[in-house]
């Protein structure tokens, strides 16, 4: 069987006050072979921890989770993680970076050293294969990671608000690069932002999270990854669907947060 299949997954954090937090209830989802799966919901609702336990930095207190028929059970090279950013070994070159996994697996150069090539190619830093990661901007830096994520051949990508530090337009360019690297590579990905319309544009699939207890609130099968492969990300915003699913995702979020509010100011 291929695939992730996350069932009836909870995580219970269990506080030094003697108290705890309900971080994940019965969470439960399957993931085709790659599928593109983006994860929104508000601060606190379990996004992260999500992506921990999948990416076995996390054991879960309850629940379920396989990956292509066997079980999860701690970290391995099958899933590859992206973080928002300060992941990188900055005083690397961007080639040692990307082809830190494969030398740490001890495979020898000539085994990897053209599919590394070939990742540079692909985020487009083939020029810059040289510098130091310090000498890179940050929308570099994650092309970087992103790359070095790949060559470690992951069966799944886990990507923890990877855009998130970036500006706006070298977002919108990394946007394009997570669609195209998406298609070209086939990859399964899962990915977590804050940004409604980036959940859109990079969700196939796309889950809204709401807390207390983290879990499943409203799940959307879209058509805007698919069209938006290689195709300028704005036109695709112009889609007649695009913009009301934004304005219901918004309010359905500002909802939560609403809620999360009163409950903290009435002390519950
Ligand atoms: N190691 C931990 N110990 C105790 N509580 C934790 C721990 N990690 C997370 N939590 C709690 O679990 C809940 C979910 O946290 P998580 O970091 O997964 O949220 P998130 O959705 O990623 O939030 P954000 O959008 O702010 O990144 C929060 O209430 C958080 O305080
Ligand atoms: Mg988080």
């Amino acid at each position: 069987m291929t695939g992730l299949s996350i069932d009836n997954l909870s995580m219970r954090f269990e506080l030094p006050n003697g108290g705890a937090v309900q971080a994940l209830e019965n969470v439960s989802l399957d993931l085709k072979e790659g599928e593109l799966l983006s994860v929104l919901g508000p601060s606190g609702c379990g996004k992260t921890t999500l992506l921990n336990i999948v990416a076995g930095f996390l054991a879960p207190t309850g629940g379920k989770l396989m990956l292509n028929g066997k079980q999860i059970t701690g970290p391995d090279a099958e899933r590859g993680m992206v973080f928002q950013q300060g992941a990188l070994f900055e005083w690397m070159s961007v080639r040692d970076n990307v082809s830190f996994g494969p030398r740490m697996a001890g495979k020898p150069a000539s085994d990897y050293n053209s599919e590394v090539d070939n990742l540079l190619d692909i985020v487009g830093l083939q020029d810059f294969k040289e510098k130091m990661v310090y000498e890179l901007s940050g929308g570099m830096q994650q092309r970087v990671a992103l790359a070095r994520c790949l060559a470690n051949e992951p069966d799944v990508i886990l990507m923890d608000e990877p855009l998130g530090a970036l500006d706006a337009l070298t977002r919108e360019k990394m946007q394009s690069l997570v669609l195209k690297l998406w298609k070209e590579t086939g990859k399964t990905i899962i990915l977590i932002t804050h940004s409604v319309e980036e959940a859109l544009l990079l969700g196939e699939r796309l889950i809204v999270m709401a807390p207390r207890p983290g879990r499943i609130h409203t799940e959307y099968q879209l058509p805007f990854a698919e069209l938006g492969v290689g195709a300028d990300l704005r036109e695709v915003k112009k889609h007649p669907e695009f913009n009301p699913r934004r304005e219901e995702i918004l309010s359905m979020i500002w909802d939560m947060e609403e809620e999360i509010m009163g409950r903290t100011e009435t002390g519950s």
